[in-house]
C-alpha cells in the first residue's frame, strides 16, 4: 500500500483516490507521523502531499527526518517536493510570482518516473514557492521557463518530486505518472479492489466495536444504505438501524426502503411513523427556510427520542464522504463550509462516530454498494434533499398538495426510467407552485393546479443545466399526469440552468 501524508493540499485525498484507480490500496496519515509508525505501516511507498505552507514559515509542517532513511520510495508533490529538496540540503525561494493553472513541462532525461510518457506534456501548476537549487546527487527530470526545477529525483535513493500536481485532471499525463510510481518504481502489484476494502474496514468496524452497540441513522439514500449494510456486514444484529419516516417523502419509498433493509438484507430497522408530528409543526409555515429547521430540529427530537429508548448504544454510525470532510475543514485543510450531517446530530449526542466512507468518494461509494450488493436502483438513486417534498410543495402545506406531488413525481420517475434516462438525468422531480389556472376537460371547464416538472443534468449540484428531455417523453409525462392526476389541468417544464436558478424551487 502507499501512504500518503498530509500537508494540508485541498486535493490531498484525490492522490490517495488516483492511488486506488491504479488498483492500489492507498490511506491518508497526518504529517506528524513517526518514522517508527509509518514502518509498521508497512507502505510499499509513500507520497508527501502538496499544502499552502512555506518550508521556511514557522508554522511549516515537517517530517520526521528518519523517514528519509527507511528505504521506501518517497515521492514529493509541490510542497512534499520542496520539503524534500529542504531536507537534502537544495534551496527553495519565493517564486517571482504565483504559479497558478496549467503549464507546459519538458522532460530532460528518461527519468522511471516519466517513463512512456511523451517529451512534452502540459501540467496543472499551484505553487507560491519553488525549488531553485537542485539538492547535491539529484537530477533535474523536468522544466520549463517559468519553473526551471519542475522534477527531481535520486534514482538510487529512489526519492522521486513534482513541482505540478499530477492528482489533478488538467495534468494530462498525471495518472500515468503515478502509476509509474505505484507499480514500476514501488513494485505494487496492482490487484486491490473494492472488495479488499470492505474486508479491511470489516476488520477496522471489529475492532473498534467490539461487543458494543451501534446505532444508525437511514435514510434510504446512497451513503446511509451503504453504511447500514457494510456495518451490518462486519457486526450483524449489534447494528440498530433508525428510518424516520417524516411524511415528506416520495411515493411508496418508506414502504421499500424498510423492504430492502428488513427482508433483502434482515438489518435490523426501527421505523418511525412521525407524518402528524411533523406536519403538525408544519401547519401553517409557508417560509421555506422555516420549514428547513423546523424538519431539521423535529428530526433531531424524533431520533433522540427513539435513541433514548435503546439501551447501552455507544456509537452513531454515519455517512460522513470525504467531500463532506474537507468542506468542513480537517486538521490541516481551511474550511470551505461547515457541514452537518443529518441536521446537528453527532453534537448533540454523546456517541463515538464511526464513519466508514470517509475517505471515499461519491463514486466509490457506489462501487462499495454493489461490492456490497445494494440494489442498482438504490446504488445509482438522484440525490433528494433532507427536508424531502416540503420544498417542493411551495409555500404551506398540506397534505392534499402533498399528494399532487406524490403522484406526480411517481408518474414523472416511471416515465424517465422507462425511457431509459435515469442515469443521464441527475435529478428530476416534480413541484407544486401552488398556481391555478384555467383548463378545458371534456366539454367542463375546470380551474385547477399546474405541476412544474424540474430535471436537471450536473456533476455535483453546485452548477446545473436543464436537461434535454426528448419532447415524445415530455409529452407522455404531461398526459399521464393530467390524465391520472386529479386537480391538475396544467404541467409546465423549468428550463433555466444553476446558476441563476436553484435546483429545487425553494
Ligand atoms: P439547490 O436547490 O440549492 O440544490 O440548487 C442543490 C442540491 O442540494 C439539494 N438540496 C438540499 N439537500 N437539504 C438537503 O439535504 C436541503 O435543505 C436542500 N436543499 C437543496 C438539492 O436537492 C440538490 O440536489
Amino acid at each position: 500500500k502507499i501512504i500518503v501524508l498530509d500537508y494540508g493540499s485541498q486535493y490531498n485525498q484525490l492522490i490517495t483516490r488516483r492511488i486506488r484507480e491504479q488498483g492500489v490500496f492507498s490511506e491518508l496519515k497526518p504529517n506528524d507521523i513517526t518514522a517508527k509508525e509509518l514502518k509498521g505501516l508497512n507502505p510499499t511507498g509513500i507520497i508527501l502531499s502538496g499544502g499552502p505552507n512555506s518550508v521556511y514559515g514557522d508554522q511549516a509542517f515537517t517530517i520526521d527526518p528518519e523517514i528519509f532513511e527507511l528505504n521506501i520510495p518517497i515521492l514529493g508533490i509541490c510542497y512534499g517536493m520542496q520539503l524534500m529538496s529542504y531536507h537534502y540540503g537544495g534551496s527553495v525561494e519565493r517564486a517571482g510570482r504565483r504559479e497558478y493553472g496549467r503549464a507546459v513541462i519538458k522532460r530532460l532525461n528518461d527519468s522511471e518516473l516519466f517513463l512512456t510518457l511523451p517529451e512534452e506534456q502540459q501540467v496543472w501548476m499551484s505553487h507560491g514557492d519553488h525549488v531553485t537549487k537542485e539538492p547535491e546527487g539529484f537530477q533535474v527530470d523536468a522544466s520549463n521557463e517559468s519553473c526551471p526545477i519542475a522534477a527531481i529525483s535520486h534514482p538510487d535513493k529512489k526519492l522521486y518530486g513534482v513541482q505540478f500536481h499530477p492528482e489533478v485532471k488538467h495534468s494530462e499525463y498525471g495518472n500515468d505518472l503515478l502509476k509509474n510510481f505505484v507499480l514500476n518504481i514501488c513494485g505494487c502489484s496492482g490487484n486491490w479492489t473494492m472488495e479488499n476494502f470492505i474486508e479491511l474496514e470489516v476488520e477496522k468496524i471489529r475492532n473498534q466495536v467490539q461487543d458494543k452497540k451501534v446505532l444508525c441513522a437511514l435514510s434510504g439514500g446512497v451513503d446511509s444504505s451503504v453504511v447500514a449494510v457494510l456495518l451490518h456486514r462486519a457486526i450483524g444484529d449489534q447494528l440498530t438501524c433508525i428510518f424516520v419516516d417524516h411524511g415528506l417523502l416520495r411515493k411508496n419509498e418508506a414502504e421499500d426502503v424498510m423492504k430492502m433493509f428488513r427482508e433483502g438484507f434482515n438489518i435490523n430497522v426501527i421505523k418511525v411513523d412521525a407524518q402528524d408530528r411533523f406536519l403538525g409543526k408544519l401547519k401553517g409555515v409557508d417560509d421555506p427556510e422555516e420549514k428547513r429547521k423546523i424538519i431539521g430540529n423535529e428530526f433531531i427530537y424524533v431520533f433522540e427520542d427513539q435513541a433514548s429508548k435503546l439501551h447501552d448504544i455507544d456509537y452513531l454510525a454515519q455517512g460522513t464522504l470525504y467531500t463532506d470532510v474537507i468542506e468542513s475543514g480537517t486538521q490541516t485543510a481551511q474550511t470551505i463550509k461547515s457541514h452537518h450531517n443529518v441536521g446537528g446530530l453527532p453534537e448533540r449526542m454523546n456517541f463515538d462516530l464511526i464513519e466508514p466512507l470517509n475517505t471515499l468518494f461519491k463514486d466509490e461509494v457506489r462501487v462499495l454498494g454493489e461490492e456490497l450488493g445494494i440494489p442498482e436502483h438504490i446504488v445509482w438513486r438522484q440525490p433528494f434533499p433532507g427536508p424531502g417534498l416540503a420544498i417542493r410543495v411551495l409555500g404551506e402545506i398540506t397534505e392534499d398538495k402533498l399528494e399532487l406531488v406524490k403522484e406526480s413525481d411517481a408518474i414523472l420517475r416511471e416515465e424517465i426510467k422507462h425511457a431509459g434516462l435515469d442515469r443521464d438525468v441527475w435529478q428530476y422531480f416534480t413541484v407544486l407552485p401552488g398556481i391555478q389556472s384555467v383548463g378545458v376537460m371534456g366539454d367542463e371547464r375546470t380551474y385547477d393546479h399546474a405541476i412544474g416538472i424540474r430535471a436537471v443534468t450536473s456533476i455535483d449540484g453546485m452548477t446545473s443545466d436543464w436537461a434535454r428531455i426528448p419532447y415524445d417523453v415530455l409529452e407522455k409525462i404531461s398526459t399521464r399526469i393530467v390524465n391520472e392526476v386529479k386537480h391538475v389541468n396544467r404541467v409546465v417544464y423549468d428550463i433555466t440552468s444553476k446558476p441563476p436558478s436553484t435546483i429545487e424551487w425553494e
